[in-house]
């Protein structure tokens, strides 16, 4: 052999990697993101190896050592990532092997790179669901807080985004609260599937060395060792679920987004964000934009992508490994870095949200937003809804001609239309009267909004419980 081959797998080969097969090839570049998780994984492994004799004790502590140096190293910066040696595996057990010599050769005994890095990922994800779990935990502690304190707001609600009937704002906002809830569920279910272990099913076969897989599975903290080694190299299910619930959180924070946008407008002026979030214009000296939901909203778009990405490279893939799956990686860090960017964002800025209650209150009494109370009104005396349904059309169309809201018509005026309606008619036409009739579980209430605001912090600690 004139020329070296890969020292990893080159015994068969008479030429090197072409120069740019290796760097086509390599992915070292993205995936020495796991390096911690390798490590990991490479010592619970040598654990075991040792618990079954096929290494002996000083082999182990020698491996444990090297390895622990070799994190230091990655983590001061220190160390000698090499492209030529293709991806994370292969540059940690290189220097492993130059720290310890021939007993670093022996790590990789009963393993494959294709278990090794299924498990990896699984743990890697394991841990970023952690991270994203508390986000999410503080987001929806934020949204049940404001919308207690806004308990009394009045807004209009809107269906078509036309003024429909006068909502609370603590609704509105526990609205969104219960996306999330379902969101958060979502996530805690996938980290189930996740928490399992492909370790041990070596390249895709099992392996001929006397291994305990479920020493290996409790030393990583895995729920059980997977049950298929043909399906636990080639199983990336996990990654695909969670790059799907992480596009309906995405599509959530999306419509909060586009809600936060149009509130911070003049023309509705509802809300105010405190300019920490926005950013000001280079040209127009008045703008201050709400930048921060109007790049949430767009991240949304390349989730979405992912999860269309990974579902693609995983169609019509034959058993068992396949390199296609070195492409799982890249979308799924993006993946996590949007979500937890994205939580993290939200769950600093809804606390710091500004109810403008005036203008709230204001937009709506305009709109007619209590038509269908003084409809409910007719029926409660006796008028069937269709025929009330028409009296409140005729008032309404007297109001836009006259530009009077229902509310601000004298009696006589309103008894144009029904001489059922009478003097008690102006408490359900307030907007008070009128968000305050609507008390029963899921009504926008404010009494009701407290108490959904109680469960759902109780149900918060219920779900939050369950992972610790
Ligand atoms: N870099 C590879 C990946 O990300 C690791 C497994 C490689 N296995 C192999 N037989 N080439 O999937």
């Amino acid at each position: 052999m004139s020329q070296q081959t890969n020292q990893s797998w080159g015994g068969r080969f008479s030429e090197p990697t072409d120069a740019f097969v290796e760097q086509f090839t390599a992915s070292v570049n993205f995936d020495r993101r796991l390096y911690h998780h390798d490590i990991r994984g490479s010592i619970a492994h040598a654990t075991m190896l040792a618990r079954v004799d096929v290494l002996t004790l000083d082999e182990r502590d020698a491996i444990i050592a090297g390895l622990g140096e070799i994190e230091r190293e990655i983590e001061a910066g220190q160390f000698p990532w090499s492209v030529a040696l293709e991806d994370v595996h292969m540059n940690i057990e290189a220097r492993l092997t130059e720290k310890i010599g021939i007993t670093g050769k022996k790590l990789h005994t009963g393993r494959s790179r294709n278990d090794q890095i299924a498990t990896d990922i699984r743990l890697y994800l394991r841990d970023e669901i952690d991270v994203v779990e508390a986000e999410l935990a503080r987001l929806r502690t934020g949204l049940i807080e404001l919308a207690e304190r806004e308990a009394d707001t009045i807004m209009p609600g809107f269906t078509h985004l036309q003024t429909a009937q006068p909502v609370t704002f603590g609704h509105h906002l526990l609205a969104w609260q219960e996306m999330l809830a379902r969101d958060h569920e979502r996530l805690l279910d996938c980290r189930k599937r996740v928490n399992v272990m492909p370790l041990g099913a070596a390249a895709l076969a099992g392996t001929t060395y006397p291994i305990d897989r479920h020493v290996t599975a409790e030393l990583l903290g895995f729920e059980r060792p997977a049950e298929n080694s043909l399906d636990a190299v080639s199983d990336r299910d996990f990654a695909i679920e969670f790059t799907a619930l992480a596009s309906l959180l995405l599509m959530h924070l999306s419509r909060m987004s586009e809600e936060l946008v149009l509130w911070t407008s003049a023309q509705f002026d509802f809300i105010d964000l405190p300019d920490r979030f926005c950013t000001g214009s280079s040209i127009m000296p008045q703008k201050k934009n709400p930048d921060v939901p109007e790049l949430v909203r767009g991240k949304t778009g390349r989730v979405y992508g992912h999860l269309m990405g990974l579902l693609t490279l995983m169609k019509s893939q034959p058993l068992a490994y396949n390199k296609d799956n070195q492409e799982d990686k890249e979308p799924l860090f993006d993946t996590l870095d949007t979500v937890k960017g994205c939580l993290r964002a939200f769950a600093d800025m809804i606390p710091a949200i500004e109810a403008k209650a005036g203008n709230m209150y204001e937009a709506a009494r305009k709109g007619f937003s209590t038509a269908t109370d003084l409809a409910d009104y007719l029926v409660r005396k006796g008028v069937a809804f269709r025929d009330a349904h028409e009296i409140v059309g005729q008032s309404v169309a007297y109001g836009l001609d006259n530009a009077k809201d229902l509310s601000e018509m004298t009696l006589d005026e309103l008894r144009q239309f029904s001489a059922t309606i009478e003097g008690d008619v102006f408490e359900v036409l307030t907007l008070e009267g009128s968000v305050a009739a609507r008390n029963h579980i899921g009504g926008t209430a404010p009494d009701q909004v407290r108490a959904a605001a109680q469960r759902a912090r109780e149900a918060l600690a219920t779900l939050t419980e369950v992972v610790e």
